[in-house]
């Protein structure tokens, strides 16, 4: 099998192409993270996923600076800290992790999640006003040549609805937990119909879907392992697919993609669920 799925591009809102598959970093850190992403890159994978809050970056930076490749051939995101949401703390954050990676700009820019993650619980709280005035402000260090795209990620339809509706403005991308078994089907919708492309994360799973028979039995029809098959349906559906590993022959695996999955099987893989 090929891997020309390496060389294919998705297209944003503003007309940035972004590499279909992206290589995730997280929980990765140190010489484990950097050590994963050259052999990434060796590979042939050339958009890479990391945020503040990980703890990686400056990993990703050595591991691209060790490749020898240039920076106009790499996708780049990174996340701003969910913790920060004073917009005028924006600029320093996104300098703080261009001088962890050593780079100039970045691809692109989201915000991490819509509330700090020890209040995601709390439906009393919102920071609609602050996230409102954050995207406005990622929006101005776009137009400063800082970042190329600016997106969200773990925005909800009501999320999105409010931040278009406070900015006039519509992310590039929302990036989510997304996975067969897990196909979030109304923030989906909502993404589809404004052109916000949807990035999944945790294409794998945390349930250890990739064990489960029915999966298996299908992946073996198609002569592929059950990890390719979950991440040729993201594909198939028009997502980008963010996985990652330590190992490998499993990142050489997960880029190997070059079959799809019929109209069928795709129909009853969007509605799967374990106990089917
Ligand atoms: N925006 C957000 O809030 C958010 C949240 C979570 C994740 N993310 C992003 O999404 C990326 C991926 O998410 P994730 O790490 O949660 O999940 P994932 O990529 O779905 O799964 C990673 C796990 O699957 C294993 N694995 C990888 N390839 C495999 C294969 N071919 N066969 C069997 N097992 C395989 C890895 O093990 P080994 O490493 O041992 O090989 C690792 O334990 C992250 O790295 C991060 O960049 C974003």
């Amino acid at each position: 099998m090929q891997t020309t799925l390496l060389n294919e591009r998705y297209t944003l809102a503003n007309g940035v192409r972004i590499p279909k598959l992206a290589f995730g970093t997280s929980p990765l850190t140190q010489a484990v993270c950097k050590d994963a992403v050259i052999t990434a890159l060796e590979i042939g994978y050339r958009h890479l996923d990391t945020a503040a809050i990980y703890d990686n970056e400056d990993a990703v930076g050595e591991a691209v600076k060790a490749s020898g490749l240039s920076r106009s051939e790499l996708f780049i995101t990174t996340k701003l800290d969910a913790r920060i949401k004073d917009p005028h703390q924006i600029k320093p954050a996104l300098m703080k992790s261009l001088d962890a990676l050593g780079m100039e700009y970045v691809d692109l820019y989201l915000i991490h999640w819509p509330k700090p993650m020890d209040e995601m619980d709390d439906d009393a709280k919102n920071y609609d006003e602050a996230n409102a005035a954050i995207f406005t402000e990622m929006a101005s260090l776009m137009k400063a040549g800082y970042i190329r795209a600016i997106g969200v990620s773990n925005f909800s339809p009501r999320d999105l609805k409010s931040l278009i509706a406070k900015t006039a403005l519509v992310p590039h991308v929302n990036q989510i937990r997304y996975h067969i078994g897990h196909t979030q089907e109304d923030t989906t919708a909502f993404c589809d119909q404004a052109d916000i492309l949807v990035e999944a994360y945790s294409p794998l799973s945390k349930e250890r879907f990739i064990e489960h028979e029915t999966l298996q039995a299908i992946a073996t029809r198609y002569g592929v392992s059950v990890a390719q098959l979950m991440l040729r349906f993201c594909i198939d559906e028009g997502r980008l697919p963010l996985p990652n590993s330590k190992t490998p022959s499993r990142i050489r695996e997960n880029a190997l993609l070059d079959f799809s999955i019929d109209a069928e099987d795709r129909k009853r893989l969007k509605t799967w669920t374990p106990e089917k």
